[in-house]
């Protein structure tokens, strides 16, 4: 374990490379509990370098075995060696060959970062951190260094051998057992790409030809037997490799691409060069075992982390404060991929739930940070909704600002410029702006400013000059270590809908507004638009242009005007989750819900919308979430008082519509076989939406048709829908139904994750009991980061009442989970205890209890650095 109280690593002191590495060369003897590491590498003083400087590189816990420099074994004092790094004070030349041998235990390796291994398997996990836990290194991102790897292995315990770049040869080791593969990569990468796997699994392949003619085997490895499984990744990975040529001219780099699908992963996948290492969840698809969620969301991440070969791989980081540069810009490329795959405003409407869900709240609380941090204690913990999510939100801003024209005149520049190099943010704009001509200073604050920034609207209409006035002002919240902002470059797309519902002519002044975007720079701001014959009711924000939340003038009845008509679908979504949100808002706060009459009023228009697609209206009828009305209410929140709202208005809805409902329920049965083409998968989430709504109108109607759509089910998405609709109903059906789904997955790891997370999820006093139960099942187990994700993360970040309870054991629980499971796997451990995130909003009494839990993980000694980061961000 690592130092829990390292100095902060601040961007301000970056320097580059002493020493850089021109090739390295790696033999890997694979073995469960003393893997054999030699590394060879070929050091050069950097010429940009501190004249003199040692030989500085970085370990986690190695075991040295031996030191050799141009062959010559180095001997006790010419070095210093500990766990955690290696220094050679006096290196004998400005080049030379260091060769190093390590030991390493794969199958002591419970933290899943460096060797490990899964299911018997061997596997790497590198970045950030990892390849330090391998091998002695100048672990950082701008040390690019071209890789051979020679593995070792048992014939019988590892007959795979994979990995990045080509196969360059394969052999037996006469008079053993063992065999040998060597891979040669020749694309310069940073260590953090490096990867390697070793085992038994099977392979699903296909050939790939790229745009130019290029021949690419492409491999999916997965455990044997599941390779029917992998037929949907395989072509999505085939449509993202189309996708970059034609949307980015981004073309495939070597002679095959593999993929290997493994159990026990702590993240969603990763990008290692021709190598790439998925969590299971993200590759494996059967109609009897996947949702449409788990189809779209395998599709998103197999082309994010396709695309990353050129946004993270040829094109790097310098440091880890850039993050963003390849995972905003990354998360960018697959949300326009997937929004090309499928329905664009359904994918953009899904997207900004999430981005409310997960980024707008992280803004609001103590681990809020800019798109580009500063400074960090540990870096594991910046993989954050606000670097991935917001960081997106960025690049589709300078898409919008610059026009899809300009964009991709700056997305050229910047790989033609950057290829083959770590970059910066700078480097990315410096890019855009030279290609554009566009000065992006004031638009750069999106990285270095955090907090979701509040703008407010007012309008005025003169009727006699025919004018409409937008006042706006615009602030960005004090978040930790900003008490004071700058104001923000916000491209604000919006329409002037007149009275019949059709877009009124945009003009300032007298120049028309291009493509619908008006451009907020000040603190307060006035727009005058001209030539209106009527008052128009403004459409502000349409498409979610910038990540800002919004107050507007609007009325009920320009809220229902715009549901109705606007013609841009994302706020016809948003005018109705508005209503709802106020309605919601009111609800928690009084005891009482208001009278829902204009929601019902725009729901039902909706409904009844022929040439709206049943995604679109599954998604606008879908009541936004307790954590977001938490979120909007700021302060003092009782989650109880949120879910009885909640359930209140679910219910007024349910009553007040079901006769359309029940039509959907009907309309929307499939007429065929099981497809997880967005068409199909909008149609099950509206018929099952419907059947959720049927059954909190109540009666043993609608349970009865959930049990019936559970029993005869063909498809994951239908059985687990209904199966959610017994959940939250306390009725004799809900355990039978429990167990006869046990029954039927339960050799299916996957598939019973989305057993545990149901039950996590049932808000009722008895489900902390539930999950301190299903800890002890046979299925579960701490050491797997999906079961941990599925059961306990479940409870902590999708049971806002259960895991707030009054009585404070929903956090005093978690922090007992938290603080079991540091000791296994800090980085799992600390993502779990950033669930208190949000507990500086709660009412006194769980706000207090939340702060005695996170105190008593704070004080506790021997915490992870990861963990310790946590905690004392979250009381700072
Ligand atoms: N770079 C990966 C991605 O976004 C995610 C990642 C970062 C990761 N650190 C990790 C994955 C650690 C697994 C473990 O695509
Ligand atoms: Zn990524």
């Amino acid at each position: 374990m690592r130092d829990a109280e390292p100095q902060p690593i601040r961007l301000a002191d970056y320097r580059p490379p002493e020493w850089l590495v021109d090739k390295v060369d790696l033999d890997f003897a694979l073995h469960p509990s003393q893997t054999r590491v030699t590394a060879r590498l070929a050091l050069r003083r950097n010429p940009k370098g501190t004249p003199g400087a040692p030989v500085a590189l970085d370990g986690d816990g190695l075991t040295l075995v031996r030191l050799a420099i141009d062959g010559k074994p180095l001997a006790g004092p010419s070095f210093e060696a500990s766990p955690d790094s290696l220094v050679i004070a006096h290196p004998p030349a400005d080049a030379f060959m260091l060769e190093i041998e390590t030991l390493v235990d794969p199958t002591a390796n419970t933290q899943l970062m460096g060797l490990y291994r899964t299911s018997g398997n061997y596997c790497t996990q590198c970045e950030p951190e990892g390849f330090r836990r391998i091998t002695y290194y100048p672990d950082r991102p701008d040390v690019l260094s071209v890789f051979t790897t020679r593995i070792e292995a048992d014939k019988e315990e590892a007959p795979v051998l994979l990995g990045n770049g080509n196969l360059s040869h394969t052999g037996d080791i006469a008079g053993t057992n063992r065999h040998f593969a060597v891979w040669h990569d020749p694309w310069p990468k940073p260590s953090y790409l490096f990867a390697l796997v070793g085992g038994r699994l099977a392979r699903v392949s296909a050939p790939f030809v790229t745009a130019s003619g290029r021949q690419v085997e492409l491999g999916i490895y997965v455990e044997e037997g599941k390779q029917a499984r992998a037929g949907y990744a395989m072509d999505a990975l085939k449509r993202s490799m189309r996708w970059d040529e034609e949307a980015f001219g981004r073309e495939y780099d070597l002679d095959v691409f593999n993929i290997v699908a493994v159990s026990d992963f702590n993240m969603g996948a990763m990008e290692n060069k021709g190598l790439n290492v998925f969590n299971d969840k993200y590759v494996l698809a059967s109609p009897e075992t996947a949702t449409d969620a788990d189809y779209s969301g395998i599709e998103g991440v197999i082309a994010h982390e396709y695309f990353h070969n050129w946004t993270g791989n040829r094109i790097t980081c310098r440091d880890w404060f850039q993050l963003c540069l390849k995972e905003g810009l990354t998360v960018f490329r697959d949300q326009e991929f997937s929004s090309d795959q499928r329905s664009r405003p359904v994918k953009r409407i899904a997207d900004v739930r999430m981005l409310k869900a997960a980024q707008f709240t992280e803004d609001s609380g103590p681990l809020a940070h800019p798109v580009r941090p500063e400074t960090y204690r540990e870096i594991n913990n910046f993989y954050t909704a606000t670097v991935y999510e917001k960081g997106a939100e960025a690049v589709r801003m300078l898409k919008t600002l610059l026009g899809e024209d300009g964009f991709r005149k700056g997305m050229d520049l910047y790989f033609r410029r950057h290829d083959g190099e770590a970059a910066t943010i700078e480097d990315f704009l410096a890019a855009f702006a030279d290609a554009t001509g566009r000065d992006l200073t004031q638009f750069a604050l999106w990285y270095s400013q955090s907090g979701t920034p509040l703008l407010t609207v007012s309008s005025t209409y003169d009727a006699d000059a025919g004018t409409f006035r937008l006042d706006v002002t615009q602030s960005v919240p004090p978040t930790p270590g900003q008490p004071e902002k700058k104001p923000m470059l916000v491209p604000l797309a919006l329409g002037l809908v007149g009275p019949d519902g059709r877009d009124q002519p945009l003009t300032l002044g007298n120049v028309p507004v291009e493509h619908g975007v008006i451009e907020v720079t000040e603190a307060q701001q006035s727009f005058l638009f001209t030539g209106l014959s009527a008052r128009p009711v403004p459409s502000l924000n349409r498409g979610f242009s910038a990540p800002v939340n919004l107050v507007s003038d609007l009325c009920d009845d320009d809220r229902v005007f715009l549901a109705a008509h606007d013609a841009d679908p994302f706020n016809r979504f948003d005018a109705l989750q508005r209503l709802a949100l106020e309605l919601l808002k009111a609800g928690a706060r009084s005891g009482t819900l208001p009278p829902a009459d204009a929601l019902v009023e725009a729901a039902r228009g909706l409904m009844a919308d022929t040439a709206l697609d049943a995604a679109f209206k599954a998604q606008a009828l879908a009541l936004p979430g307790e954590g977001e009305v938490a979120r909007e209410l700021a302060r003092d929140v009782d989650p109880d008082a949120v879910h009885a709202a909640r359930t209140a208005l679910r219910r007024t809805l349910a009553g007040a519509l079901a006769a359309d409902f029940a039509a959907a329920y009907e309309a929307e049965r499939a007429d065929g076989p099981f497809s997880p083409d967005a068409a199909s998968a909008g149609r099950r989430a509206l018929r099952n939406l419907s059947l959720d709504y049927l059954a909190v109108a109540g009666g043993a109607d609608g349970i009865a048709r959930a049990c019936a759509q559970f029993e005869a089910a063909d498809n994951m998405t239908d059985r687990i829908f209904a199966l959610a609709v017994l959940a939250q109903h306390d009725v004799p059906e809900r355990e039978a139904a429990f167990g006869a789904y046990y029954q039927r997955f339960e050799a299916d790891a996957l598939v019973i994750d989305k057993w545990f997370t149901l039950q996590a999820q049932i808000a009722a006093r008895s489900t902390l009991d539930r999950v301190k139960d299903l800890m002890l099942h046979p299925a579960f187990s701490l050491g797997n980061p999906n079961r941990v994700r599925s059961l306990i993360g479940a409870f902590a970040a999708g049971n806002p009442t259960e895991f707030n309870r009054p009585d404070g054991e929903g956090h005093a629980f978690v922090a007992d989970v938290v603080l079991t499971l540091d000791s296994k796997n800090p980085q799992v451990a600390a993502r779990l205890l950033a669930s208190f995130k949000t507990f500086r909003q709660l009412e006194p009494v769980r706000r207090a209890s939340a702060e005695r839990a996170l105190r008593r993980v704070a004080e506790t000694p021997g915490l992870s650095p990861d963990v310790a980061d946590i905690a004392t961000r979250s009381l700072g």
